[in-house]
């Protein structure tokens, strides 16, 4: 088996509304949820900015980041000033190939360029070893004030509504001044 893996020479910028239905086709190709519509809904407000990573022609992976922290924090607790970065994935064919850290390096810029000092988000807490790792390995490190639940709702392709959930974690990074 060939494990060599190299750098994807990828570039990463904010969604266009053109390009909405790709998203879909490519991310999300059996859910109706629209989430790719729904992220760019955010961008649109300038409540975010939705980063997409493209190799070539083809988008292999995105993260929302929202200026004001989660939408929906139900911990209660999530600190004031301090982005929020979620719906991060890259498409399985390209992970583990650095896209999902240059897109969270962007996004961190993005944020420091704004003024913040630190960056959060959520993470499974126990079934999410391997993003974990990678969030632990960028710096980030758990808030230390418990779980909590995430949930979102999704519509397959046969029109099936439902909703799932995660117990989920914070994760902090302070972020440098230039
Ligand atoms: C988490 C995710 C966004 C990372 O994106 P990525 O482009 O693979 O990230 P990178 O290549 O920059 O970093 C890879 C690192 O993440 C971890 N990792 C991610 N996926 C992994 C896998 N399938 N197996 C082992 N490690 C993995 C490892 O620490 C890995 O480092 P290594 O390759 O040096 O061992 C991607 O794996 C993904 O889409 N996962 C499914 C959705 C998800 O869990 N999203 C995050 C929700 S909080």
């Amino acid at each position: 088996m060939n494990t060599e893996r190299t750098e994807l020479p990828i570039t990463i910028r904010p969604a266009e509304r053109s390009e909405l239905d790709l998203y879909e086709a490519h991310f999300s190709p059996n859910n109706r949820a629209r989430y790719h519509q729904r992220r760019f809904a955010v961008q649109e407000r300038e409540a975010g900015v939705y980063l997409i990573a493209w190799y070539e022609d083809e988008p292999v992976g995105h993260f929302l980041l929202r200026w004001d922290g989660p939408a929906d924090d139900t911990s209660g607790r999530y600190p004031p000033r301090t982005p929020y970065l979620e719906a991060g994935a890259t498409k399985p064919l390209y992970q583990r190939r650095g896209v999902g850290t240059r897109i969270i390096q962007e996004a961190e810029r993005l944020a420091r360029e704004r003024g913040y000092d630190q960056i959060g988000l959520a993470v499974g807490s126990a079934d999410n070893p391997l993003a974990k790792k990678l969030y632990e390995r960028m710096g980030y490190q758990e808030w230390g004030k418990g779980v909590f639940e995430v949930s979102w709702d999704y519509e397959s392709e046969d029109g099936r509504k439902g909703v799932e959930s995660e117990i989920c974690t914070y994760m902090l990074k302070a972020l440098e001044s230039f």
